[in-house]
């Protein structure tokens, strides 16, 4: 159907389960075991209403912000996700930064260590250099791998590391698991197929690999499951750029990622792809925010929140509840898979006016203006 008729971000969620290979579809939609988070996630935004203000000059409305430092546009970004060529075999991740730069706001993407482009490539598809592109780190038993993947980010012009701490082992994603998968052709990670790579991890990764157990099994070799807080610790040594915790449950690990220099967490269960019953994250932001403000830590700490973000509104209610920035990770891969870069430009659009048309009837002009009093969290916690 043509683009015109792509309404909503959900409007792209039906279209890429009909259009997608069986492989592809069960890869990105599975979420964990009986799937009561992935679904949660979304549904936590059903329990918190709003309070408009009324009489408010929403004339103009602004949704400009500052992210880790960095100006933009506004305050969403494309959160990462492996193997964006299962949907798109031909633009991947590139589409997704051709995307994200070709319309008149530009947004942050997050590139996922276990991309099927190169960093190089997709590095090379900005529009320019005020484009935002950061890096997600997966840490590799072998830390020389880690460190040269921090190097190459930083070589590349990337804004920020995301270390990804929520998958010490990739969630039971049974749909996914169904469907045979072999990391074969140019829709494997990158990562793990550079030719005469000589780094020990690299080569032992792919051969691990078992290509019977579905997209995630086959993924997770990469990862090191002994990751602990001292190996931030050393991390921060390692590299100026900042470095944001992507996984956080919890309050308490909120302020001690804050603690240790980190300069902001992603509250965030990956889509409900990893451990089944984790809390939504909008609850964990509610939950966060007055926690690191008790310790002085609110200031110069960035807290995104992803999973479930679906409309407008839900975008709104994390900036009201204290966020700096939302994260989305489906709805772009659906979108890149339909209809490529010109797919993730529209959701793009999309999500742009429906947030700057609920702020207005909100009542507020500029993103600072918003508080947790714009809403009534009475049923948040009654799920
Ligand atoms: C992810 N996510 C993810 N996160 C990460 O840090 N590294 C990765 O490689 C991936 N890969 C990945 C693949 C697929 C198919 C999905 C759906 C998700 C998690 C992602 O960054 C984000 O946390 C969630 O996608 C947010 O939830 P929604 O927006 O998909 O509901």
């Amino acid at each position: 159907p043509p683009l015109g008729t792509i309404l909503n971000l959900y409007d792209f969620e039906r279209l890429a389960s009909k259009i997608l290979t069986n492989q592809a579809w069960a890869y990105y939609s599975s979420g964990a075991d009986d799937e009561i988070t992935y679904r949660e996630n979304h549904n936590a935004y059903h329990r918190i209403f709003f309070k408009p203000h009324i009489l408010v000059d929403v004339k103009d409305v602004n949704l400009k912000t500052t992210m880790l430092g960095n100006k933009t546009d506004v305050p969403f970004y494309v959160s990462a996700t492996a193997l964006c060529k299962l949907g798109n075999p031909e633009g991947g991740e590139v589409d997704i930064a051709k995307g994200c730069g070709s319309t008149s706001y530009m947004v942050p993407q997050m590139i996922s260590t276990l991309a099927s482009c190169s960093l190089d490539e997709v590095a090379e598809g900005k529009a320019n250099d005020k484009q935002l592109q950061w890096f997600q780190l997966y840490v590799n038993s072998d830390r020389k791998i880690t460190r040269n993947l921090i190097k190459h980010a930083e070589d590349l012009g990337m804004k920020a590391i995301f270390v990804t701490v929520d998958a010490p082992s990739l969630g039971n994603r049974e749909k996914d698991q169904k469907i045979k998968f072999t990391t074969q052709g140019s829709e494997g990670p990158k990562i793990l197929q550079k030719k005469g790579d000589t780094s020990n991890a690299a080569a032992e990764a792919k051969k691990k690999e078992n290509k019977s157990d579905g997209a995630s099994k086959a993924l997770s070799k990469f990862i090191d499951p002994s990751l602990s807080w001292e190996d931030i610790a050393k991390m921060r040594e390692l590299t100026k750029l900042p470095i944001v915790i992507k996984g956080v449950q919890r309050a308490e690990d909120a302020v001690r990622a804050a603690q240790m220099g980190c300069q902001g967490v992603v509250l965030s269960n990956h889509g409900g792809r990893q451990l089944d019953f984790s809390r939504a994250p909008i609850e964990v932001l509610a939950e966060t925010m007055p926690i690191l403000k008790h310790h002085g830590l609110d200031k110069n700490f960035d807290v995104f929140v992803d999973g479930g973000i679906r409309r407008g509104t839900d975008i709104l209610k994390a900036l009201c509840l204290g966020a700096t920035g939302v994260g989305l990770g489906r709805p772009f891969l659906y979108a890149n898979s339909c209809y490529g870069r010109d797919g993730v430009a529209h959701a793009i659009d999309i999500i742009t006016k429906e947030l700057e048309m609920s702020m207005r009837l909100l009542g507020v002009s500029k993103i600072e203006d918003l508080n947790p009093g714009f809403l009534d969290l009475q049923s948040l916690h009654a799920r």
